[in-house]
């Protein structure tokens, strides 16, 4: 049974290394108080910039919303409504994905951390399921797991090297070969983003943050900051529900610096996925 579980999450993008019980830690993890700045650690507070950020006041405590039931994790039943949760976010994220091709979306399909390739793959899929196969994928990662987290802008639970996966095998997982609109750039991102290669990445239609802590996720945001079309979309796969660390924090810093985009909240998917909508003020709102 444990080896079906373990396969089901591998299969729909999920380790184990993620699993509820790990995801309950995290949730008891201290958070970092006493920030400079963007202190922003009440429930309301966090409303307000919430609202203010991407015009949806969320409540903090949807952090790790997914799965609650008396059911254990390898209980059949248990997998089944797993499985539908994450089927539901694919379903809707690939509703997106045919929006922004009905209506023209430009630019590429862009993951910050890969890992094994599981949503890497699904975006080659879900781009073909929508037509859009002359798309480029782009898949930046150093291959050797997450870099150093920041003492006091991550939370312990993240560790230096924590999901690491050697570049074949995830070129083996992504039949790589057979797929060249995949293109994946090597290295820690400081040094990745300002290569050649990076700066031929041009417009991003689509962008997944999903290196986990917050020194990377801002220089990726730093990144994309000309880059994200109208009409794109930003995910942020570990959103912190707090303005203070991680990636909450990278965004409520780089926000500023971005005074042409505005953003709209979509979906917060289970495992904090956070769906942003990207659009240029000086563009009309046809989303
Ligand atoms: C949680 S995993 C990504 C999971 C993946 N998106 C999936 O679909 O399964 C985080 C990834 O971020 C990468 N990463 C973390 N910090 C990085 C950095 N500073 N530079 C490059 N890659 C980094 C790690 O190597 C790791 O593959």
């Amino acid at each position: 049974m444990k080896k079906l579980v373990q396969w089901t999450f591998n299969k729909a993008g999920y380790s184990l290394v993620k699993s509820p019980s790990l995801e309950a830690e995290r949730r008891h993890a201290p958070s970092v108080t006493s920030l400079p700045d963007i202190d922003a650690q009440s429930n309301e507070e966090y409303r307000q910039m919430s609202e203010r950020f991407f015009g949806k006041g969320m409540p903090r405590d949807l952090r790790n919303v997914k799965l609650a039931s008396i059911y254990p994790e390898n209980d059949e039943f248990f997998q089944r409504c797993f499985n539908a949760l994450l089927q539901t976010e694919a379903e809707f994220v690939q509703r997106l994905i045919d929006d922004q091709a009905a209506k023209g979306v430009a630019g590429s399909f862009v993951e910050f951390g890969i890992y094994q390739g599981a949503w890497i793959d699904r975006l080659f899929r879900m781009t073909e399921s929508a037509g859009l196969t002359d798309r480029a994928i782009y898949g930046f990662d150093s291959f050797k797991g997450l870099s150093k987290p920041h003492d006091r802008f991550d939370v312990s639970f993240w560790k230096e090297g924590m999901y690491a996966a050697s570049r074949a095998e995830v070129e083996r997982n992504l039949n790589i070969a057979e797929r060249p609109r995949i293109k994946l750039i090597e290295g820690y991102f400081k040094d990745s983003l300002v290569r050649k290669e990076a700066k031929a990445v041009g417009d991003v239609a689509f962008a997944r943050i999903d290196c986990d802590i917050y020194e990377p996720a801002k220089e990726c945001l730093e990144f994309l900051s000309k880059r994200l079309t109208h009409g794109s979309i930003l995910v942020f796969d570990d959103w912190t529900h707090d303005y203070g660390v991680g990636e909450g924090r990278a965004f409520a810093e780089w926000i500023g610096t971005v005074p042409h985009l505005n953003f709209k909240f979509l979906f917060l998917g289970p495992w904090d996925h956070l769906h942003l909508r990207v659009l240029h003020r000086d563009k009309t709102d046809i989303f």
